[in-house]
């Protein structure tokens, strides 16, 4: 089967807006996003609510993040949305079970196969807690939408907002609160395993 032009659509999205980031911490990523792979497969598309926080979040994006923002709106329906975690697994609150979401373009399990970079969109309701946890693989979140509390490491917990950066080194604990807005984030993993689960604690 040949690659669907919806699915080159995303991945043209994400690895522009990578590749034209001028944020030395995105442009760690770059090899890996230019070297990503070339394997497609065809993704199942599921559905959760949290998807549905796009189009009101649009209004909270700002100039150089709302195309991004606007393309995964479109393309809602037709993706592939998904969780880390279960209830039984009791390492997240309800609420954020009730209320967040992700959708992969480049990772592990595709559309866009690869064992270098994972790249994709999370989203998150308001008034969500993300509790402290770590992995392996270096991470990048790219606030698209919204305005969350971040707790990275040591540091102070700091408010960022669409357009922010933040990166969370190899193994360093971070966790998020989101305000009374919901929080789009474009998300960026890379150097470990790409599907690890996170420890919490
Ligand atoms: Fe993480």
């Amino acid at each position: 089967m040949s690659v669907q032009i919806n699915d080159l659509e995303l991945l043209d999205a994400v690895r522009d807006f990578a590749l034209r980031h001028s944020h030395p911490a995105v442009q760690k990523f770059s090899d890996s996003m230019q070297n990503w792979g070339d394997d497609w497969v065809s993704i199942e598309p599921t559905y959760l609510p949290a998807a549905d926080f796009l189009a009101e979040a649009i209004a909270n994006t700002d100039q150089q993040t709302r195309p991004l923002v606007e393309t995964f709106a479109q393309h809602k329906n037709r993706m592939h949305w998904e969780q880390s975690y279960k209830k039984a697994d009791d390492v997240v609150p309800d609420a954020m079970l009730e209320g967040y979401a992700f959708a992969e373009i480049i990772g592990k399990r595709g559309p866009f196969i690869s064992d270098r970079i994972r790249a994709g969109m999370g989203i998150w309701g308001p008034d969500i807690l993300y509790p402290r946890h770590q992995h392996q693989a270096e991470e990048i979140y790219i606030v698209l939408a919204g305005a969350a509390e971040f707790k990275i490491g040591v540091d102070d917990e700091t408010r960022h907002v669409a357009g922010d950066v933040v990166y969370v080194q190899s193994n360093m604990p971070h966790g998020f609160r989101t305000t009374d807005q919901s929080l789009v984030v474009y998300y960026l993993w890379q150097a470990g395993d790409l599907r690890q689960t996170s420890s919490f604690g």
